[in-house]
């Protein structure tokens, strides 16, 4: 495949997963597509250093002036910079339907449990373990999804389970989630993902 996927990953934080992108793209598990640009809304998300390292152009965009400023800001970088595929990487913020409607089935998000478990508005980062644990289930995970105007309700792309494990504090816990399935199954669709769009050849809305 000649052309890869132009992919923006979105991020608000530390950006482990932005990393597990990064690396598997140099590893080949990410052939189809290629990591042009990362947004976050946050200036002092350290993903933005992971980016920077690894010569990715960056922008920061604020949501101070409204949810349809801050979209409409977005859809202008991503234009710019010919983007054809979203990651959400950790990205905290609700995305409205006025937005997932012009990238159907092209924004992809990790999210640290088995949906429909601990999921939703609120459901987001340490409160998803902290929830796990509380509620005492005895299996977490994670899951990739397609995004759309349900806040973690779009259609699943891969899953993977890990056990909870005696004495798990939320830290423990995101951190074997994170290990043992998030930076697997990110990647991984995130390759199956690009070399669909790359295969249909063709483009959506702004571009
Ligand atoms: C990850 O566990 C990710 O699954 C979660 O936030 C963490 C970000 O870590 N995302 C959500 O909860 C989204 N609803 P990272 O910045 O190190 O990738």
């Amino acid at each position: 495949m000649d052309k890869k996927t132009r992919i923006a990953v979105f991020v608000s934080g530390g950006g482990t997963n932005l990393q597990a992108i990064i690396d598997a793209e140099k590893s080949g598990i990410i052939k189809s597509g290629k990591t042009e640009l990362v947004i976050s809304d946050n200036p002092e998300a350290y993903a933005l250093e992971r980016a920077k390292a690894n010569g990715i152009k960056t922008a920061v965009v604020l949501k101070n002036n409204g949810q349809s400023e801050f979209e409409k800001k977005i859809s202008e970088i991503l234009a710019e910079n010919k983007i054809e595929m979203i990651i959400l990487a950790g990205f905290m913020c609700i995305l409205s339907a006025d937005f997932t409607s012009k990238w159907p089935e092209r924004i992809i998000n990790i999210h640290p449990s088995l949906i429909p478990s601990f999921c939703g508005k609120g459901c987001y980062g340490l409160h998803v373990h902290e929830k796990a644990l509380a509620y005492g289930v005895k299996v977490t995970g994670a899951t990739v999804h397609f995004v759309n105007e349900i806040p973690d309700g779009g259609r699943i792309i891969s899953q993977k389970a890990v056990y909870i494990e005696d004495g798990d504090t939320p830290e423990t816990l995101q951190r074997r989630v994170m290990e043992q399935a998030e930076w697997i199954l990110l990647p991984a669709a995130a390759e199956k993902v690009a070399g669909e769009i790359a295969e249909k050849g063709e483009s959506y809305g702004h571009l």
